[in-house]
């Protein structure tokens, strides 16, 4: 069964603990932050600050995106600020295995993320390492973008690939992921789904756009 993990960039921040609750009490099953920081992706968010306040309003798992440069300096603090799962890009981390093992070391599960144009190639070495791959589906940098839907064979050959591998993580994916898309990516070998725009984004509200992604992968909140 895919999990649902809501994105808070599309929470309304006047009420971000609100928001939190209603992702927790809607059934999510984890909670991602994007950290953005206008150099690795053409737009800035948050940092430790509101991963600490997040982590304050609910006992969900928090997976920190971090899509920044040279996130090996930040990811003691967003450790220390509460964040369960630390995600670095490839496209960021030079030295990604001394980042991972770092992350590890820290107590917290490890996971990368790659964009659309990078090739799965650059993950073989590190895939037996980490708990975790993000496949994006957009281009990073804001929510409410239209789906890529030329990543959907890439997603395929990924799910080969970790069983090639004898991996064992998830194949977690992010951006444009809503009722009509969301199918499609478990079908191709997701398990784990990133919404923002489709959950805090749903005229009914946040237990409801879970719920609705839930029905669309044929697992109906209860
Ligand atoms: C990168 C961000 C977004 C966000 C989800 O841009 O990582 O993908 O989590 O945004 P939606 O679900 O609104 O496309």
């Amino acid at each position: 069964m895919a999990l649902v993990v809501p994105s808070i960039l599309s929470a309304d921040f006047t009420r971000l603990g609100e928001q939190v609750a209603e992702a927790q009490s809607g059934g999510a099953d984890r909670l991602q932050i994007d950290v953005m920081d206008g150099r690795f992706v053409p737009n800035i968010t948050v940092g430790p600050l509101v991963v600490e306040a997040v982590r304050r309003a609910t006992t969900l798992p928090l997976e920190a995106h971090l899509m920044i440069v040279e996130p090996e300096r930040y990811v003691a603090d967003f450790a220390k600020a509460g964040a369960d799962i630390i995600i670095v890009h490839q496209e960021a981390s030079p030295h990604l295995h001394r980042t991972v093992e770092e992350i590890k070391r820290l107590g917290r599960r490890a996971g990368v993320a790659i964009n659309p144009a990078t090739p799965l190639a650059s993950l073989q070495e590190i895939l037996n390492d980490i708990d975790l791959v993000l496949c994006m589906t957009v281009d990073p940098g804001f929510g409410g973008q239209q789906f890529i839907s030329g990543v959907l064979p890439k997603i395929s050959r990924l799910r080969a690939m970790i069983e090639q591998h004898g991996a064992h993580c998830d194949l977690e994916v992010d951006g444009g992921i809503h009722a009509e898309t969301a199918p499609l990516v478990v079908k191709a070998g997701a398990n784990v789904l990133v919404a923002g725009s489709a959950v805090y984004g749903d005229k009914d509200g946040v237990a409801a756009g879970i719920s609705r992604l839930r029905q669309a992968i044929g697992t109906p909140s209860e």
